[in-house]
């Protein structure tokens, strides 16, 4: 096996970095009290490196990979990859991987526990109870909506829309209706599920729930016309990626009641809550919307799941293995 030099570009759970050890690779971890690394020290950090662990908040373009020849691996603590210039770096040979699976059921229950709260306005109650606010039982507090029997629009059926689909329909007795690239007749067998173009989707739907990659074909995917097309019932929620929703459309149809609420876990201007800092109406100022903050894979176990893979897949290069979780499959694997 070959001894690497490697760079983790944020802590991440120990597993991971005691396995890089143990394979007796050299392993330099930013020590910066748990901060994104800029640009300028990323690429100056992984000069020299073989492999890079990089996190999502991790912007990794030309400007980092074509400087960096010795890098052979980046692998992104993610399942996303949208970070990462996929393309630059195939052109350079190098490999890159995430870590789906291992946060499926993790991410799923996220998004299950997002449906729940907004349909029911947990967060909206939990603040009025604890402003005292409570005086006595009304027949009319806080009165929200039920998900059996409702229709769940799932956009993206890949392994999290699937895992989301089957609790929704076993668990909670929802009704389901996908959009996704490739038609799985199985999956409408086993959860009645109907597939629909988008339109007729987000028409029909009661909750939809996001499950797509970001690319340049889903930025902005939900815009305007997206919203006025929505039931005034209908509950959005996003677990994938902020910029497949156009915030300014669903600030205004939050506003304007063009939908009851959106549950939210990742933002278009992430870490900024809203992207414009001019705007009158925030996503915080709304009483009608739920925010987390990224954490829809984050449990304990997961995220101990994901740094092993992670590091796994580092190891499996070194070794002259193909690693499970390539991303660009197309790639010509070096082998020096
Ligand atoms: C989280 O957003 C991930 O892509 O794993
Ligand atoms: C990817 O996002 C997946 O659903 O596995």
């Amino acid at each position: 096996m070959k001894k690497f030099n490697v760079f983790i570009a944020r802590k991440i759970p120990e597993a991971g970095i005691e396995l890089l050890r143990k394979s007796g690779f050299n392993v330099e971890i930013n020590d910066s009290e748990d901060r994104v690394l800029s640009k300028k020290q990323l690429i100056k950090k992984i000069k020299d490196k073989d492999a890079l662990l990089s996190l999502l908040t991790d912007n990794i373009d030309k400007e980092v990979i074509e400087p960096n020849p010795k890098l052979k691996i980046i692998s992104n603590y993610a399942v996303g990859f949208d970070n990462i210039d996929v393309k630059i770096a195939t052109k350079r040979g190098i490999i890159v991987t995430n870590t789906p699976d291992v946060l499926t059921e993790t991410v799923a229950e996220h998004t299950i526990a997002l449906m729940l709260a907004a349909a029911r306005r947990i967060v909206e109650a939990d603040k009025f109870t604890r402003q005292g606010k409570y005086k006595a039982w009304s027949p009319f507090l806080f009165l929200g909506q039920d998900l059996k029997g409702k229709t769940l629009g799932i956009l993206g059926l890949g392994r999290i829309g699937y895992e989301v689909a089957k609790r929704a329909a076993k668990g909670m007795e929802m009704k389901i209706i996908y959009n996704t690239r490739h038609r799985d007749k199985k999956f409408e067998g086993e959860y009645r599920a109907r597939f629909a173009d988008l339109p007729i989707l987000l028409k029909e739907s009661d909750f939809i729930s996001i499950h797509l990659p970001l690319t340049p074909e889903t930025k902005h995917m939900i815009s305007k016309k997206e919203f006025n097309i929505m039931k005034k019932t209908a509950i959005l929620i996003n677990t994938a990626r902020g910029p497949i929703v156009e915030e300014k459309a669903l600030i205004n149809a939050l506003k304007n009641k063009k939908i009851f609420a959106a549950a939210l876990d990742v933002f278009e201007c992430e870490p900024e809550i809203t992207c414009d800092f001019n705007s009158p109406i925030k996503l915080k100022d709304l009483n009608n919307t739920i925010l987390t903050p990224h954490i829809a894979s984050a449990t304990i176990d997961t995220r101990i799941k994901m740094a092993v893979v992670a590091a796994k897949s580092i190891i499996d290069i070194a070794n002259g293995r193909i690693p499970e979780n390539i991303v660009n499959k197309d790639i010509k694997i070096r082998v020096n």
